[in-house]
């Protein structure tokens, strides 16, 4: 599947990129627009900002992949995104605007509104997500429940969601918890249930880190599919450069907070231009050329 997404991926004329990377020109309003953001934790201590100064742009129906080491910030600019970073608790600047509003200008209240509809987030551990005391047929309902569904159809909507995420019928009618299930089935469900609400984003922090490769493409596939039925627009969130580069249209790659590069996935793959990014493209090159070594 990755290697399907790769000759996609190639095959896109550069033409497009210019196009919709065109800042404020006559273009179609960006979905996310990222400017300056700036974070530091209040830890006590003098700190470098987790991130500084980041500038993003991500269009409907796009994959934006941002890539880093551990450490790197990414798992913050997810937060940030999702409007899950708490001003008490990091000093933030910059502006976060999704369809044109600033989200640090919103309120709780309306953040969590915006967060059960229009914006999604999946993380890297689905079992820390999912509740191990409610079948996960009930788990994926209870997301249609809320974003508006009665209970009734809720509950078919939740199996049609789940048959769809690639959870056999015949495994979610015997109502399974999440413990009887995979590492792979669970972040598919937490697919199904993120995107029950029909969301335009979806911020996806290391979805498939936890899983082996076979799985990883499977839920790699499973994204993508809903961003082309849907035009959903995804921040896809990884330190997998590879993974990343055979399905995003952009990267961004951040080092210390910084992105120190962003463009079309090929550019950055084939012909990066900061020396870190070419660092990890050889790193990954290497790694994979020692697996296919003969023996
Ligand atoms: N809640 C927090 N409080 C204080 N420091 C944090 C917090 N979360 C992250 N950091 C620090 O911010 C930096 C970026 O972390 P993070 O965004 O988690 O990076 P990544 O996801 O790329 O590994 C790291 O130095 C990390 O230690
Ligand atoms: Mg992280």
């Amino acid at each position: 599947m990755s290697v399907e997404g790769q000759e996609e991926t190639a095959g896109r004329p550069p033409a497009d990129q210019s196009l919709h990377r065109r800042a404020g020109g006559g273009d179609k309003e960006p979905l996310l627009e990222v400017q300056g953001l700036t974070v530091s934790y209040r830890t006590g201590e003098e700190t470098r900002p987790a991130l500084s100064g980041v500038d993003l742009t991500l269009h409907e129906g796009r994959c934006l992949g941002v890539v880093g080491l551990s450490g790197a910030g990414k798992t913050t600019l997810g937060l940030a995104v999702a409007g899950l970073i708490d001003e008490r608790e990091a000093r933030m600047s910059g502006t976060i605007n999704f369809r044109g509003r600033d989200l640090r200008g919103l309120d709780e209240t309306r953040l969590a509104q915006l967060r059960g509809s229009e914006i999604a987030m999946i993380f890297q551990d689905p079992m820390a997500s999912l509740d191990p005391a409610i079948t996960i047929v009930e788990q994926v309902a209870e997301a249609f429940r809320l974003a508006g569904r009665a209970r009734k159809e809720s509950r078919r909507l939740a199996l049609e969601a789940l048959a769809d995420a690639g959870i056999p019928k015949e495994l979610s009618s015997r109502d399974p918890y999440a413990h009887q299930l995979s590492g792979g089935e669970c972040q598919r469900v937490m697919i199904a249930a993120a995107l029950a609400g029909g969301p335009r984003l979806l911020v996806a922090d290391e979805p498939t880190s936890s899983l082996d490769v076979v799985l990883q493409a499977q839920v790699v596939d499973l994204i993508r599919r809903k961003q082309r039925r849907s035009g959903l627009a995804v921040l896809f969130i990884s330190h997998d450069l590879p993974l990343v580069a055979s399905f995003a249209d952009e990267i961004a790659v951040l080092l210390d907070g910084r992105v120190v590069e962003y463009g079309e996935s090929r550019q950055v793959i084939e012909a990066p231009r900061h020396e870190f990014t070419a660092a990890m493209v050889s790193a990954a090159l290497a790694l994979a050329g020692g697996e296919n070594a003969p023996s």
